[in-house]
């Protein structure tokens, strides 16, 4: 399956194994190639990779749902029941070993559908959480053309207000949220994207 929009042509993504959806929902996470990445579905096996990204406090103090300590049964707990559930694109983000080294994900929530993503801290500072959310950004607004993509940065994670930015996030929000790593509540930045202004900022 070739993405329809216009885009650097070093970035466009290979999507693979997305079939057209039913009303609401997203077909099962594809496999999807960029120029260094893999993005694909999440297996059993991932469990102790996850486990040691998330076992970092500060990767886990940025994310909303993820509890510290961190253990390899919470990863197991996840990936048995999140990661390839069907509301969801929960990708695998890996580099040409197929080790993973971190999460990109839609979900639908209550109001929306959700961006989300978390990198092991080795893989910090490359460029590699930009190139992989666009890449799944992507597939997604080919499946949902009128969808709008709702995320949020918690205002002390100026990385994250940087990659969003690139995509063509704007600000539409503040909320306090609490945050379980922490065990405080923090600002969070509110963000969404439509398709027009994914398209302007590619
Ligand atoms: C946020 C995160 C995903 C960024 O991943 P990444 O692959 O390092 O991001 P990129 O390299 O694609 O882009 C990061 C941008 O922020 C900049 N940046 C990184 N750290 C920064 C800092 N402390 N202050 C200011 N800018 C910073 C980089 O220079 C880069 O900007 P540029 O493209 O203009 O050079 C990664 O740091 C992470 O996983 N953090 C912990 C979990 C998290 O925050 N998840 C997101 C929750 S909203």
């Amino acid at each position: 399956m070739t993405l329809d929009l216009e885009m650097p042509a070093r970035r466009k993504p290979e999507v693979s194994g997305a079939r057209s959806p039913a009303s609401g929902s997203l077909p099962p996470c594809p496999v999807i190639r960029t120029p260094r990445l893999t993005l694909r579905p999440h297996a059993l096996s991932d469990a102790e990779a996850i486990t040691a990204s998330l076992c970092d406090f500060g990767v886990a103090r940025m994310l909303l749902r993820v509890p510290q300590p961190y253990h390899l049964g919470d990863a197991r707990e996840w990936l048995e029941t999140e990661a390839n559930a069907g509301t969801a694109w929960n990708a695998a983000i890996t580099e040409t070993d197929d080790v993973h080294i971190g999460v990109v994900s839609i979900e639908k929530l209550r109001n929306g559908w959700h961006l989300g993503y978390w990198l092991n801290r080795q893989a910090w500072g490359r460029g590699i959480m930009s190139e992989a959310a666009w890449a799944l950004i992507a597939a997604f607004f080919q499946q949902r053309p009128d969808g709008t993509v709702l995320s949020g940065v918690f205002a002390d994670n100026t990385a994250s207000l940087k990659v969003q930015a690139k995509l063509g996030f704007a600000i539409s929000g503040i909320a306090d949220v609490y945050v379980p790593a922490r065990g405080a509540t923090v600002n969070r930045i509110e963000t969404r994207l439509t398709r027009d202004a994914f398209a302007s900022a590619a």
